[in-house]
């Protein structure tokens, strides 16, 4: 684990990782796990002479992730206002940041009958609810950080593009990915001479099966029409991560999978519809939200729960009678698919082949990538490259934080473009994420329609 490692063994991992010169690094951070990642010292970031400030419209998981950078970097980013319903939410929020009491609303349209009182929006709501703050925030001269997926739709997306470059706003979307040190040293790899020419890529995102049931089953994503379909509400990382790394425009797509396992025909006998109302077989039932939330104390990041601990287990409980977390995984009206498989043709004849699978028991995307003169196998804590011109092999590692260390990475960068109105320090601003969501949404065409679908920018 990162947190027991010395700075020293931190700096040996990553000098290793960045070949012959170990970074320096400005200061140790920690993810929202409470592990230990550093920031890497960007020549390009300036010291600034006040701290960015933004209001977050949703303080739920992803809002709490950025506000966790101000807590930790105050001289960089101060959060001035709370949009969020959920009064325990906004609640703790507001202490945390110790936002004034006028600087605190219900819901996101507040925030705009406000003339403007900040540098920044932080967009953390419901992916339904991205077009309207992003649109609103652009319309009156605030910059964005707008988590993914951009929009659930095709047309609100190329919306917010237009937007953005006709009133000259950053909008970085949070395709934290493209700050990972993993993914960042792998497509340097990949470009670097390494391989050869690239001939094709096969990459892999394994939810996990106990993630798919929590999100993309009983959670927040389980019902396509309500939020995005899941190739753009889990995989647009994914679609994004392979387009970034090629470096090169996507031609073709096509896309199979469906729904197989995660509905009423497969309810076991016996079984009820939550896990507590004495279902027969909760007990080795992999699903048992009893087991996940209650015995093991797992997944309860969308739980608000109190802070004294011995109160907490009264809290779940609650839950599981009474939320979509306590039912069962095969009564819920989801409709994601639990298998996905994409084929894409890129420029200059690459090819690649992406699978998104929920029956896994682990997690940690997998990737290959297939050169004339060498190959690179990677689960996204370290890779091994070989070269087929000497035989050496060579292996990059990397102990793994959440998203690969990207999120704080990425609002590091996106405080500085901000404060400096320098778009070029961000590797995902609106213009080149776009892609990969168009490819998301002709990937789902594809699918439902049956045909290869052509993509045009
Ligand atoms: N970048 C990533 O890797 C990543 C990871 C997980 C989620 N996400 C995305 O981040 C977004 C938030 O996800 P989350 O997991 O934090 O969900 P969440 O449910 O924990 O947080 C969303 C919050 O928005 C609030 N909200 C609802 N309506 C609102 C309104 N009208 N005005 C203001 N706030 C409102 C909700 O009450 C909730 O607290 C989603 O779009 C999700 O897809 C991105």
């Amino acid at each position: 684990m990162p947190n027991q490692l010395s700075r020293r063994d931190w700096l040996k991992i990553m000098g290793i990782a960045a070949g012959s010169s170990a970074l320096p690094f400005s200061s140790w951070a920690v993810n929202e796990k409470g592990e230990k990642i550093l920031l890497p010292n960007n020549p390009l970031h300036q010291k600034l002479g006040k701290p960015v400030t933004a209001i977050t419209c949703g303080a739920g998981s992803r809002g709490n992730v950025y506000g966790g950078y101000a807590l930790a970097y105050p001289d960089q980013l101060d959060i001035v206002g709370v949009a969020e319903p959920i009064p325990i939410r906004n609640e703790r929020y507001t202490k945390k940041h110790n936002i004034p009491e006028g600087n605190r609303f219900k819901t996101w349209e507040d925030v705009f009958k406000r003339p403007k009182f900040a540098d920044a929006i932080i967009i953390s709501t419901p992916d339904n609810l991205h077009y309207g703050p992003c649109m609103a925030a652009l319309r009156m001269g605030y910059d964005v950080l707008l988590e993914k997926p951009i929009s659930p739709s095709e047309k609100e997306c190329r919306d917010i593009l237009q937007l953005a470059k006709k009133n000259d706003r950053i909008v970085a979307v949070c395709h934290v990915l493209r700050y990972a040190p993993y993914f960042v040293k792998l497509k340097e790899m990949m470009h670097n001479g390494s391989i050869g020419e690239i001939i094709s890529i096969q990459h892999m995102e394994p939810i996990m099966h106990v993630h798919m049931s929590h999100s993309y089953v009983r959670g927040n994503w389980h019902n396509s029409k309500e939020t995005t379909p899941i190739i753009l509400a889990k995989s647009c990382h994914d679609l994004d991560i392979l387009k970034w790394m090629l470096d090169k425009h996507c031609k073709r797509i096509s896309a199979f999978g469906d729904l197989k396992w995660f509905k009423k025909g497969n309810a076991p006998a016996g079984s009820t519809e939550r896990c507590i109302d004495g279902c027969k077989i909760e007990a080795e039932c992999p699903y048992s939200a009893k087991r996940i939330y209650y015995d093991k104390r797992t997944w309860l990041h969308h739980f608000d729960l109190p802070e004294e601990k011995n109160k907490q287990g009264e809290a779940i409980m609650e839950y599981l009678k009474n939320s979509n977390y306590g039912k069962c995984v095969y009564r819920m009206n989801n409709d994601q698919p639990d298998h996905y498989i994409t084929n894409i043709l890129f420029e200059n004849n690459i090819t690649a082949a992406f699978s998104m699978e929920a029956f896994t028991a682990y997690e940690g995307r997998r990737t290959r990538v297939m050169g004339s003169m060498g190959d690179i196998v990677g689960d996204m804590t370290a890779f091994t490259h070989t070269d087929f011109r000497t035989g050496k092999v060579t292996e990059w590692k990397q102990d793994s934080d959440t998203h690969g260390g990207g999120d704080w990475r990425l609002a590091a960068d996106w405080v500085q473009a901000v404060a400096s109105h320098n778009p070029a320090l961000l590797t995902s601003t609106i213009d080149a994420s776009i892609e990969s969501h168009v490819m998301g949404f002709a990937a789902e065409r594809s699918r439902k329609e049956k045909t290869i679908v052509e993509i045009k920018m």
